[in-house]
């Protein structure tokens, strides 16, 4: 095979794994031209670079996350400034910003909000019944994240469609299709100021009432140390998309991941105390998000490379979670039986271990409680298979199906 690690094309956005598995066997450490990052795929490196945060800085998640520009390396922001977003943050900003914000996400937190992803489904699900044929990622997986984080930040019901709309705009600007029109020529930055703008006015009325949503929590001074609206404005913006795409996708590739394992669906059907276990299987086997970006701080060795300082490294969780060395030979296997050995990678690791995973599980199994029975009743219309604008994020744009006579 002719190494060929181009993520923007139609070929690798079908199959990634087998381009992945070359990696890892034969140049776990790739200088990728096109994206001028270098590449790692490996579990051990994955999990090592993401473990590192003083030789590998996240300020590198600027332009994948957020929109921003990434800052120059080692600049000092203007006295007053928000603090940058948690996600582009390192330690200390980092761990104060963390501190603050797991409050938020509590266990008590997470079961409070139960309830509401339970509504969602339930809706989601009605109308998936009402209808002959539907689409599992239209009227499921898109809607219930976004409902999901709507509520969690406390946002009027009517607002709902345009938080899906800002969350795609975004989406598609900074690692989809429009990619290339920059945040601005995409329309994100547009989308992004509209969201910022709705938010700066509900943000001001939280910080004197006594809500309850996390936003009223986290901008609340009686709880300590707190956000300021502009910091409370740019989480709402990171938790717009880190909660709803991935989670989205989590629920469509369990349910794509069932439907191409009929006998792993029929016993999950018959036993739904399965569908833990097949949650955690699609992280590992197909994983939401398929890389992060790192900025190495200082010259640095991986797998026996020299890495310059200040060179972008793409670490691919998406390969990692299949490597054999971490899985066994049967890791491109989809089993629900198996006893990992090592962790998956697909909520990260270490200190930015996802902030919303506990919540994303929470959802996905709510959404395959009531999917699962559809899924075993129903047939897909058809074998094409259409996947998200998105080079980082995995999961099909939709699927269709309708229900056996
Ligand atoms: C299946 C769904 C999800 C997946 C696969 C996922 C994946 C990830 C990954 C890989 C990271 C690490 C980023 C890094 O190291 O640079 C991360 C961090 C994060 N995630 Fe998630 N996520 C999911 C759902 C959510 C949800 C539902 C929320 C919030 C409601 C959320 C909020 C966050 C935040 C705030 C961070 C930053 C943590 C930090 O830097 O300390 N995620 N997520």
């Amino acid at each position: 095979m002719n190494l060929d690690y181009d993520p923007f094309s139609p070929e690798f956005r079908r199959d990634p794994y087998s381009v992945y598995e070359e990696l890892r066997r034969s140049a776990p450490v790739y200088w990728a031209e096109r994206s001028k990052t270098w590449v790692v795929s490996r579990y051990d490196d994955v999990a090592g670079i993401l473990k590192d945060t003083r030789r590998f800085s996240s300020d590198a998640m600027a332009t994948v996350l957020t929109g921003s520009t990434r800052p120059q390396p080692g600049a000092s922001m203007p006295a007053g400034s928000p603090r940058p977003s948690l996600v582009t943050s390192d330690p200390p900003v980092h761990t104060g910003l963390r501190n603050i914000l797991n409050r938020g996400f509590t266990p008590r937190q997470i079961s409070a909000w139960k309830p509401a992803v339970e509504r969602a489904v339930s809706e989601s699900i009605d109308s998936i019944r009402a209808a002959r044929r539907f689409d599992v990622i239209a009227q499921l997986a898109i809607p219930v994240p976004v409902i999901v984080i709507a509520q969690v930040l406390g946002v009027e019901p009517e607002r709902y469609p345009d938080f899906k709309r800002w969350a795609t705009v975004i989406t598609v600007g900074m690692n989809g299709s429009k990619r290339h029109l920059g945040f601005v020529g995409s329309g994100a930055a547009a989308a992004s100021a509209e969201m910022s703008e709705y938010l700066r006015g509900t943000i001001a009325r939280r910080t004197a009432e006594d809500g309850h949503d996390l936003i009223s929590v986290l901008v609340r001074a009686s709880e300590g140390e707190v956000l300021t609206p502009d910091e409370a404005i740019i989480f709402a913006n990171l938790l717009l998309f880190a909660g709803t795409e991935t989670t989205a996708n989590l629920i469509g590739n369990a349910a794509y991941a069932l439907l191409t394992h009929p006998e792993v669906l029929a016993r999950v059907h018959a036993a739904p105390d399965l569908i833990p276990a097949t949650i955690e299987e699609t992280l590992r086997w197909d994983p939401p998000v398929h890389y992060l970006f790192r900025r190495a701080t200082e010259p640095v060795e991986i797998a026996g490379i020299a890495i310059p300082k200040d060179a972008i490294v793409t670490v691919l969780l998406g390969s990692a979670n299949r490597d054999e060395t971490a899985f066994g030979s049967d890791a491109a296997v989809f089993n629900i039986d198996r006893k990992n050995q090592v962790p998956h990678i697909a909520f990260g690791f270490g200190i930015r271990f996802c902030l919303g995973a506990a919540l994303a599980r929470m959802e996905a199994t709510t959404s395959l409680q009531q999917l699962v029975p559809v899924l075993a009743s129903a047939r897909r219309v058809t074998e094409q298979l259409e996947f998200v604008d998105s080079f980082q994020f995995r999961g099909l744009a939709s699927l269709e199906m309708e229900w056996r006579c």
